[in-house]
């Protein structure tokens, strides 16, 4: 199945649109990566993996920040002759193919962004015109590869179908930093059959984040949102090593508060985590701060937390403006409905105030959202990562990091 076409100028058939030691830890990391600086690229066939995920509504993408992150890879790798092959996943098809997860918008507008004509397909593996572009390819040519996970042996990390996905290339790139806390084929086995470098984005987060890993100004405080509950919830512990505070709200929080004893009605939670989340509430008591009011969409066991309350954003707030260093991954609210974004305005806003705090904010839905209401310029650093790099500080070991680090090709 074929795709409608990019720019005017997109053909129709496809659719024209070293690390060391394993010891290392991630402060030194990006001191020692190969980096794709260090391997001449001109005319070969480069697997570029980045992380397209991006934010949606109605089919629109709503915030372009991680495809605008990767342009400097992908003009670094067209200044100096590469021929380039995107490989993205959007979303959790779960390993079958949804048009609702079609890559085929980022792809569009990275044509826009580059001012140049991208091939876009919705195929993977197994496809003969597919096969013949990428071999008749050019210097700068762009193919984007259709979303690697409407195969499951993404997600399984697959060595088969990575040696499917390294036969199109001569050199693998990892600029997907937001993806990178994931032991998937295109990011983690691929490195076993093809040289493999970082990404100048890659190597960008990895410096920002070690720098707050590595020295962050007390009172460090982390403030941890978002829907994403199992990955973010189990980290909390693992965080709150490094943090003086942690503030927790959006759909992570609900769990918290379950455990507390609180009545969340029909509310977003993680069942099998609330134990967990009781022992973290006694032992991080001093750390954990939970909202003390919410909002919420209906009534009684029906009802849902859509956002954090006033008393929550004000006891927030005194935490916020206090920090000399602020770590913000995820809404405080469902932002997506307008009706639900004062608690995330009112916590942007505090950031904001704060001026003399090293400020970070991560995460799709958080720097999407700063993005909208013209907040970003109060950060020091915006990363694409959200889970990744929560993980990252945590200090836990990334896949596709330690994968660039074994690659002996
Ligand atoms: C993200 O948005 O955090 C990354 O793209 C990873 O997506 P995932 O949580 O679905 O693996």
């Amino acid at each position: 199945m074929l795709v409608g076409s990019l720019t005017s100028r997109l053909v129709n058939s496809l659719i024209s649109i070293r690390i060391t030691n394993n010891r290392l830890t991630n402060n030194e990391i990006w001191r020692v990566m190969k980096s794709i600086r260090d391997v001449e690229v001109r005319n070969k066939r480069v697997f570029l993996r980045v992380d397209f995920n991006v934010p949606m509504k109605n089919g629109e993408i709503i915030d372009d920040n991680r495809i605008k992150a990767s342009i400097s890879t992908i003009q670094y790798l067209l200044d100096n002759d590469a021929k380039i092959i995107i490989g993205t996943h959007v979303g959790r098809p779960e390993g079958k193919v949804n048009t609702e997860f079609s890559n085929v918008p980022m792809a569009r507008e990275l044509a826009k962004l580059l001012v140049q004509e991208v091939t876009v397909t919705d195929h993977v593996i197994n496809d003969k015109i597919l096969l013949e572009k990428i071999e008749s390819m050019q210097a700068k040519d762009i193919i984007v590869l259709g979303n690697l996970r409407f195969h499951a042996e993404e997600e399984a990390n697959n060595h088969m179908f990575a040696k499917k996905l390294a036969s199109y290339a001569e050199i693998y790139v990892n600029d997907a930093f937001a993806v990178s806390h994931r032991a998937n084929a295109s990011v983690d086995a691929i490195t076993s059959y093809l040289p493999s470098y970082s990404g100048l984005l890659l190597e960008s987060e990895i410096t920002s984040l070690s720098l707050l890993l590595k020295n962050p100004q007390p009172p460090f405080v982390m403030i941890i949102g978002g829907a994403k509950v199992k990955d973010k919830a189990g980290l909390i512990k693992t965080l709150a090593k490094k943090a003086d505070r942690i503030l927790i709200g959006g759909a992570v929080a609900n769990t918290f508060l379950l455990a507390k004893g609180e009545e969340v009605g029909n509310s977003l939670v993680e069942k099998d985590m609330v134990e967990d989340c009781k022992k973290m509430l006694l032992e991080l008591q001093d750390k954990i701060i939970l909202p003390v009011d919410t909002v919420k969409d209906g009534e009684g066991n029906d009802s849902k937390i859509m956002d954090i309350g006033h008393s929550t954003i004000a006891r927030f707030r005194s935490e916020i403006i206090n920090a000399g260093s602020i770590f913000w991954n995820g809404n405080l609210g469902y932002t997506e409905d307008e009706r639900f974004q004062e608690g995330t305005k009112a916590i942007a806003e505090a950031i904001e105030q704060n001026t003399f705090g090293v400020k970070v904010a991560a995460g799709g839905d958080t720097v999407g959202f700063l993005d909208q209401n013209n907040m970003q310029k109060s950060f020091s650093f915006v990363s694409t990562g959200g889970g990744a790099a929560l993980e990252f500080l945590a200090g836990e070991k990334l896949p596709g990091i330690e994968a660039l680090d074994k690659s002996q090709i």
